[in-house]
């Protein structure tokens, strides 16, 4: 079959095409529908049917490859390299599981994950869906105050987190973080479930606070049966940053994501069962959910966990992983390729890489010298895929695994099976069809499987913010600006809001701003996302100062710049920190006191600023020239 026939089906014929995908994964009753779509946009997927994530990812598999490897958890940072065979994997998770229970999870409670990369945090996940528990779980770079908003929203029966993690060989203490956010949340959790990685002192506060490896032993010979969902349950929450402050919790389905997963492998990333999977992500991001932990596993492949950098102890440290256990599919940002492409090159040559069938590569736009290089260095192919926290596995890319096709330097590729995408004009919503002509990305309804529920206890906000934002029309917004040629071929060029992306790792301004604004020296602050060479785009902040004398000469600037920085790490994560802070006496802004973002972001990137008529105070956009120049 043509993939354009392939994808045509999906779209046009979803009841017979879905049921069809939806055999790739066991069912404990076959659904009742496939598409539901009698409520939109709340697409339901699967209804009637039920399965367990959990049961598909391990248990499925103990007949056949019960003694092959399914985690390999590899940590740079401490040296642990552990492998855990689909049988060991099923028993931790059962032990994992039994202990949860033990502290009073039940199907439907929340349990938030604030951990580092280590193999308790693809227990507990896996955990919790074997028993319907929803996990959240928290990327670990974040700090106290984030931590804080995702608590309060997710409302977690038990926290899980560690000690610490580590980046670099320095050791990030989670648990004073965790106690922090605890204390400024007005949900409490009822246990907090801790690994000791002995990396640094831990308080615990008693009765609430559990040792892992001491609740484990206790349940070593508890037998945790798979409890079978609907497909339409929640298997998981996981935030994401939009135009508002707050992060919204993006819901996803049991079946749908099951059957969505299993279907990527096969036609995306053309995975086979005992073969191993490298997703060099992170658990905390959604790549690392769908990539790291589920779809591998789905597919019967072994996945490695990997803690640490790409260039630790030496940029072949990723090469030799390839070659121990010839790795056959990996998976990265653009941006972690950058990083090793100013490394010696000779580092690719030293391992036998002849195991690996291509590399993927998603997150952030990958630039053409990035592609070309790896894709040189390699000698595999290189596939862009674009996607979001949202729909959970890729929109755009190339599906080899249906049909051989070329990429396109520069281009994710096509829309995806079941992907509807359109491009549309930003303010009439009138579709653009020409080759070439930019316009916003949408997804037209119903979404497939796999793809957001809803935002996690606001389907107000889900509907307001993703499907009624362009006039005269209910389609899903990606928020990207894009266009499309004249084969077909997709090219993403940014994001229409105020998210930027740095190093892969989608951040919102507006909360970058939040943060900065809680010092007291702040009287206003613009945070906007610049073109980075290596990271992609990193965050600079515009403050105008209470006390304009405080920064009235280079050592005052300076202080508040550092103050305003350490303020964001402890707040929000180091990875949020501006990059630099620079010191203004207005904002441009329009006359409705909007603040005019863009315009700052043309300015930093030495670009034109576009329209100036609705510019309250032109002389504000030169004051942010002036202390670039600073
Ligand atoms: O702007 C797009 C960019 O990352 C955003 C989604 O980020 P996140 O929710 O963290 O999900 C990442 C899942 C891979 C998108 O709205 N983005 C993601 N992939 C690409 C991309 N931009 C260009 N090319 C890509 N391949």
């Amino acid at each position: 079959m043509t993939y354009a026939e392939f994808h045509r089906r999906s779209v046009e014929e979803p009841d017979a095409f879905w049921a069809e995908q939806a055999r790739l994964i066991d069912w404990q009753q076959a659904p009742q529908s496939i598409c539901d779509n009698s409520r939109p946009p709340f697409t339901r997927w699967f209804a009637g049917g039920t399965t367990n994530l959990c049961h598909n990812a391990v248990d499925r598999h103990l007949a056949a490859r019960g003694d092959q490897p399914a985690l390999i958890s590899v940590s740079t940072e401490t040296g642990v390299e552990k492998a855990y065979s689909f049988r060991e994997l099923h028993a931790e998770v059962q032990h994992t599981a039994a202990m949860l229970q033990a502290l009073g999870v039940r199907q439907g409670d929340r349990v938030l994950l604030y951990m580092p990369m280590v193999a308790e945090a693809v227990f507990t996940m896996l955990a919790c869906a074997r028993i319907g528990a929803i996990h959240s779980v928290v990327f670990g770079g974040f700090a106290s105050v984030s931590l804080a908003s995702r608590i309060e929203d997710a409302q977690p029966r038990v926290i899980v987190s560690a000690d610490a993690g580590s980046r670099g060989g320095k050791v990030l203490a989670y648990k004073p973080l965790l106690d922090e956010a605890i204390r400024l949340s007005s949900h409490k959790p009822q246990a907090v479930l801790l690994a000791d990685r002995g990396l640094a002192p831990m308080e615990r506060v008693a009765g609430r606070d559990h040792d892992w490896a001491a609740l484990r032993q206790a349940h070593l010979d508890t037998e945790v049966a798979c409890v079978w969902l609907d497909a339409t349950a929640t298997s998981y929450t996981i935030y994401t940053s939009g135009t508002t402050g707050k992060p919204k919790g993006v819901q996803r389905d049991v079946g749908g994501y099951a059957v969505a997963l299993a279907a990527s492998m096969e036609h995306i990333f053309q995975g086979e069962a005992g073969a191993t999977f490298f997703c060099a992500s992170d658990i905390g991001w959604v790549v690392g959910h769908s990539y790291i932990v589920y779809g591998p596993l789905i597919a019967g492949m072994a996945t490695i966990l990997y803690e640490g950098l790409p260039v630790r102890p030496d940029a072949g440290i990723w090469w030799s992983l390839v070659e121990k256990y010839k790795v056959r599919t990996m998976f990265t940002a653009p941006t972690a390729v950058r990083v090793l492409k100013k490394q010696d090159p000779a580092f690719l040559k030293k391992h036998d890489l002849s195991s690996l069938k291509a590399l993927f590569l998603a997150g952030e736009p990958l630039d053409e010298p990035t592609a070309r290089w790896i894709s040189e260095a390699l000698g595999v192919p290189i596939i862009d895929n674009y996607w979001q926290t949202e729909s959970g596995w890729p929109i755009l890319t190339i599906a080899n695994g249906v049909e051989k096709k070329a990429s396109k330097f520069g281009s994710p590729g096509v829309p995806m099976a079941g992907y509807k995408v359109k491009i549309l004009h930003e303010s009439t919503g009138q579709e653009l069809v020409e080759p070439g002509q930019k316009g916003v990305v949408v997804i037209e309804g119903p979404t497939p499987p796999g793809f957001m529920q809803t935002v996690w206890r606001d389907d107000e906000r889900f509907v307001k913010t993703y499907w009624q934002s362009i006039p005269g029309r209910m389609v899903y917004n990606t928020f990207d600006w894009g266009i499309r040629d004249a084969d077909g071929y997709y090219y993403i060029l940014g994001r229409t809001d105020d998210v930027i992306n740095v190093a892969g790792h989608r951040l919102g301004t507006r909360e970058i701003e939040e943060s900065i604004s809680s010092h007291a020296n702040v009287a206003e602050v613009a945070v906007v996302g610049v073109a980075d060479a290596l990271k992609g785009q990193v965050a600079m902040a515009f403050v105008v100062a209470r006390d304009a004398a405080a920064v009235a000469d280079e050592a005052g600037r300076l202080r508040l710049e550092g103050e305003i920085m350490k303020l964001v790490d402890s707040q929000l994560g180091a990875l949020a920190r501006p990059a630099r802070v620079r010191f203004v006496s207005l904002l441009p802004k329009t006359r409705s006191g909007k603040l005019l973002r863009r315009a700052i972001q043309a300015v930093c990137e030495g670009r034109d600023a576009g329209d100036l008529t609705t510019i309250e105070d032109p002389a504000a956009l030169r004051q942010v020239l002036d202390s670039l120049v600073g």
